[in-house]
């Protein structure tokens, strides 16, 4: 099939390049001349496990190409996907549809025969009725279905998400989209992947309804931790027992530092604006969004906590800043509001990640250093905070990092550490709803 995807980003590039891989025609658009240029050379513009490879094959194959004309592409195509941002609107926490409808208007002036026009960026109910309108208002000639398709793929695990996903969500208002969009992902029958038809409004909503109860899950676990911390009792043995109930299921109860990220923070803004909107109010994911916001600081207040009280010129070493290890995406990353709260008070703060010290430099304060490796973040420092669980801190050497260290404190966000180990090596030690004598915690940790 020839398809056209408008927006090269996230989850552009990534459909782009799976539906290449499988088999289908594909052209990416994106009217950032830089990131197209970028990716005619073989460059990715995110760092996203496989991806690099997955590209290279396929557009060396010849399946996958990328351009900022929309015109032909669109032209061409018998499937056209809208994959740009929609972001919150400055002012009220509705999702932009800003860039949704001008595709609209581009894509009703360029298409040319039957054409499914597919939105797979994540849009409040009745946005699909909005392209159509817009489409027909632009070009009453224009022949085309339009759809929904909501995307479910998690970054750092976008390739595999999309490839082997729980589900394909379809909304659709005309029985002739139907059948192309099973032609779309023929190839994921193979995975046996259920593909679910619905009605458009119902499509939209289920993704909202779906990034919002995951937040819910993972807020409803960082309570848990909080009471933890207040009575004795082990979070992660409480997620361990109530996940092990089938109803419940073990996923997304790992308690931490507060959901971030491109999707989590503004979907759940949006989906409140789309209960308010309708005169049917999102209560409980209202009260998820403050209690997420206010627990970013809490985590900054956790820290001072922990170095006595006072941070007012001390050095704190941050492990991690991306919201998520395997992506070097900053978009709402806990990290931004503690490493803010810190300096607030005073703390001089020495940052290393992975993958997201570029996009960090443009989003936090100019007064952090960053160190090249975790030990670097570690010298002279008066506590080490652990906000992002990559790989490659969940096995430091903690007696080197405690000789290089002025004081032997670690703030563990993401309970990576056991308090036993940390305990032997001399360190004085924080974690997320845990204490140091909680039994059975490392076999817990074993069995996750
Ligand atoms: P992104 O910001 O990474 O990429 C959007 C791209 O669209 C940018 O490269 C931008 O230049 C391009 N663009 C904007 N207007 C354009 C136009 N008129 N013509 C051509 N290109 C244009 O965004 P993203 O993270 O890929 O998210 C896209 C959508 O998918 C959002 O609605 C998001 O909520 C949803 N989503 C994202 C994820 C994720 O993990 N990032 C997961 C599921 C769903
Ligand atoms: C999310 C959704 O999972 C995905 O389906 C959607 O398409 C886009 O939004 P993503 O933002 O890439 O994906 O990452 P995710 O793995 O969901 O994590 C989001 C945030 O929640 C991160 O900050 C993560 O650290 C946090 N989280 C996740 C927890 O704190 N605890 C958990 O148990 C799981």
């Amino acid at each position: 099939m020839k398809i056209a995807i408008i927006g090269a980003g996230y989850v552009g590039l990534v459909t782009g390049v799976c539906l290449a891989d499988f088999g289908h025609d594909v052209v990416c658009i994106d009217k950032d001349q830089c990131r197209i240029d970028a990716l005619n050379r073989g460059e990715i513009p995110i760092y996203e496990p496989g991806l690099a490879d997955l590209v290279k094959a396929n557009a060396g194959a010849g399946r996958l190409s990328f351009s900022v004309e929309l015109r032909d592409a669109v032209a061409g195509a018998e499937v056209v996907f809208i994959a740009v941002g929609t972001p919150s609107r400055r002012g009220d926490g509705h999702a932009d549809l800003t860039y949704v409808f001008a595709v609209a208007r581009e894509v009703a002036d360029a298409v040319d025969g039957f054409t499914v026009v597919v939105t797979k960026s994540t849009v409040p109910v009745g946005t699909g009725d909005e392209v159509a309108r817009i489409i027909a208002n632009t070009n009453p000639e224009a022949d085309v279905a339009v759809v929904s398709n909501p995307e479910f793929l998690r970054e750092g695990a976008a390739i595999e998400d999309f490839k082997r996903p729980d589900r394909i969500v379809v909304g659709i208002e005309e029985e002739r989209a139907r059948s192309v969009m099973n032609e779309v992902y023929r190839p994921l029958y193979l995975n046996q992947a259920p593909i679910m038809f619905t009605g458009r409004r119902t499509a939209e909503l289920i993704k909202y309804a779906a990034n919002a109860f995951l937040a819910m899950k993972i807020t409803f676990i960082n309570e848990v931790a909080d009471l933890c911390e207040a009575t004795g009792a082990d979070v992660q043995q409480v997620a361990r027992g109530i996940g092990l109930d089938n109803r419940i299921g073990s996923k997304f109860l790992h308690a931490g530092p507060g959901y971030g990220g491109s999707c989590f923070p503004k979907d759940t803004l949006a989906l409140v604006k789309i209960g308010q909107d309708f005169e049917s109010p999102m209560r409980l994911v209202e009260t998820t969004v403050a209690i997420n916001d206010q627990r970013k600081r809490a985590m900054a207040r956790k820290v001072i906590a922990s170095c006595g009280g006072d941070v007012r010129g001390k050095t704190i070493g941050v492990l991690g800043l991306t919201f998520k290890p395997n992506t070097d995406d900053m978009r709402e990353a806990p990290s931004i509001d503690i490493i803010q709260g810190l300096m607030d008070k005073g703390a001089h703060v020495v940052a290393y990640d992975p993958q997201g010290m570029d996009s960090a430099r443009e989003l936090l304060p100019k007064e952090v250093d960053y160190a090249d490796s975790a030990y670097e973040a570690a010298i002279d420092a008066d506590a080490l905070v652990l906000i992002t669980e990559w790989n490659e801190f969940r096995s430091l050497d903690l007696g080197r990092l405690k000789l290089s260290m002025k004081s032997a404190v670690l703030v563990d966000l993401r309970n990576v550490y056991r308090y036993d180990e940390v305990a032997r090596h001399g360190f004085a030690y924080a974690s997320i709803g845990r204490h140091g004598d909680s039994r059975g915690t490392s076999e817990a940790q074993a069995a996750e």
